[in-house]
């Protein structure tokens, strides 16, 4: 059977007195108004342990949102337990039924729980509303479509059987459950971790970053209304060693779908390393880690563009994308044209809650991120090699802020050029015009990470030399654009190196990593 190629979901502008508008601010209201207790979701069942953690957004900390009930080893266990025991019947579930249930669940987000899921990421992970729609609307209900269409056309690709001989692939699910841990920056990635390997079939324990529980439990009271058979996707809060200690000591562990900091993904890759031998088969391993995405800009480029790409690229939810520009290489031409134009714009960006729709900037994640983003800034301060061009405030009384900041200096290796910040932090460093070719040999040396990066630029040898240059330092590459932003089915998504795995997030890619395929000849 076929299904119909997945158009992009439409994005909602949330324009002053649309409907739209006014149905999300009920939402935060009725959110607001009424704690949540947020439970683990283990075999299907809800599973509240009375040990709770409470939630507060990040840019109002003194309100309490609500709480999720945390687990132990027992849980943990209980949840692995339930996937394998959910797996024979999921496994052989035909794949129409298991799709459907997908399908099922991008309508319901885009149909009846799209301001519940834009709610919550805005007042648990603190996003403004066109942000939270890209994500925990758009980008979600994308992955799951996409996703089916990619497995479909999968499933359809059948090796050739010459006369006398009938020759099939079975792709099947892996052997074993698979471990998903999730980031808080994107709601969308955290649901595709999950999902991904459960529509071809496997079983999942699904673990989300403590600071997007709210966003992560709505989506799977979605999962479970859309027909989700228990246990296949069991939704676990669990820190990080007592999982790991569970699912990595497991013969029947069979894969890790990974996003968060790099640090996190090596030490997982070296535990699962260390137990190699204990596993049934080898565990499919597929990360996607830590970046310091780059734009390089040529002599040739136009300033507006150039500020737009920084301001946007840097500065949207707090440059805590993957993604987000956090090193730029500005010409000695129109150096001081973009820096001028890019503080104007930054003059006009609003910082504060995210019910006021006026704000463009809101608060950075916990108090750990913003402890880490502000030594950054007060080294920068100190620092002759580098100036404070603009920003540089902070604030963690009513909730986590940092004022977009601009850092420009002398030194192309000095550490905020280097090290991931995540957060509203961009380095700029001014070269001789004439040393075009040279500073991109600086901007493939700089970093160990190959996540985003952008050249813009007007003059087509410029960017072919770019192009080339520049082909391993960034999995996502952008011409005359931001480097974030990457469209489900236009811009598969992932990076190299230090990145991760690069197996490209809403692509076929990702999707064949999930699938043990049987080759069967059979001589007539
Ligand atoms: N997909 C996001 C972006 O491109 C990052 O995860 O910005």
């Amino acid at each position: 059977f076929q299904f119909a190629a997945p158009q992009n979901e439409p994005v909602y502008s949330y324009a002053p007195g649309s409907p739209e508008r006014v149905a999300l601010k009920k939402q935060l209201a009725a959110f607001k108004a009424a704690p949540v207790d947020l439970p683990m979701y283990i075999n299907g069942q809800e599973v509240r342990t009375g040990k709770t953690v409470e939630i507060h957004p990040p840019h109002e900390i003194k309100h309490k949102l609500g709480q999720f009930h945390m687990g132990d080893a027992s849980h943990v266990k209980t949840a692995v337990d339930a996937a394998l025991a959910a797996r024979a019947q999921w496994a052989a579930t035909p794949w129409e039924q298991r799709a459907a249930i997908f399908l099922r669940a991008a309508e319901l987000i885009a149909t009846k729980y799209r301001y519940h899921m834009n709610a919550a990421t805005m007042l648990g992970q603190s996003k403004n509303a066109y942000q939270a729609e890209i994500d925990s609307a758009c980008e979600l209900i994308d992955f799951l479509r996409f996703n089916v269409h990619y497995l479909t056309e999968i499933y359809k690709q059948q090796p050739a059987s010459p006369q006398g001989i009938h020759n099939r692939t079975e792709y099947r699910p892996l052997e074993g459950f698979l471990l998903a841990v999730t980031p808080f920056n994107f709601t969308a990635i955290g649901g595709n971790l999950p999902t991904a390997p459960a529509m071809c079939g496997n079983v999942v324990v699904w673990k989300p970053a403590e600071t997007a529980v709210f966003a992560a439990a709505m989506f799977m009271q979605i999962l479970i209304e859309a027909g989700l058979p228990a246990g296949v996707i069991n939704l676990v809060y669990a820190d990080g060693p007592t999982l790991g200690d569970i699912c990595f000591n497991h013969r029947d562990f069979a894969g890790l779908h990974f996003t968060g900091s790099t640090g996190v993904f090596q030490q997982m890759w070296k535990i699962i390393g260390g137990n190699i031998n204990k596993y049934r088969a080898y565990p499919r391993i597929v990360g996607e880690t830590g970046g310091k995405d780059f734009v390089m800009v040529h002599a040739s480029a136009q300033v507006d563009v150039v500020a737009t790409a920084l301001a946007r690229g840097a500065f949207e939810y707090q440059g805590q994308k993957c993604s987000a520009a956090s090193r730029a290489y500005l010409p000695s031409n129109i150096a001081d044209a973009v820096l001028n134009k890019l503080k104007e714009m930054l003059g006009t960006m609003k910082m504060g809650t995210v019910e006021d729709f006026g704000n463009f900037i809101n608060a950075v994640i916990s108090e750990r991120s913003f402890d880490k983003i502000a030594a950054y800034i007060d080294n920068a301060k100190k620092d002759p090699k580098a100036k404070i061009f603009a920003g540089g405030g902070y604030s963690k009384t009513d909730g986590y802020f940092v004022e977009p900041t601009v850092i420009v200096t002398t030194d192309p290796l000095y550490t905020t050029m280097c090290e991931e910040i995540f957060g509203p932090v961009l380095t700029i460093y001014v070269y001789e015009a004439d040393q075009f070719e040279a500073t991109l040999d600086i901007v493939d040396k700089t970093s160990d990470y190959a996540l985003t990066g952008s050249i813009i630029s007007q003059d087509r040898y410029a960017i072919d030399l770019a192009t080339k240059k520049l082909e391993n330092s960034a999995g996502n590459f952008y011409i005359n654009d931001k480097p974030t932003g990457a469209v489900v089915g236009q811009q598969p998504f992932g990076g190299a190196r230090a990145s991760g795995t690069n197996d490209k997030a809403g692509s076929a890619l990702n999707m064949y990593r999930w699938l043990s395929a049987r080759t069967v000849k059979e001589t007539m």
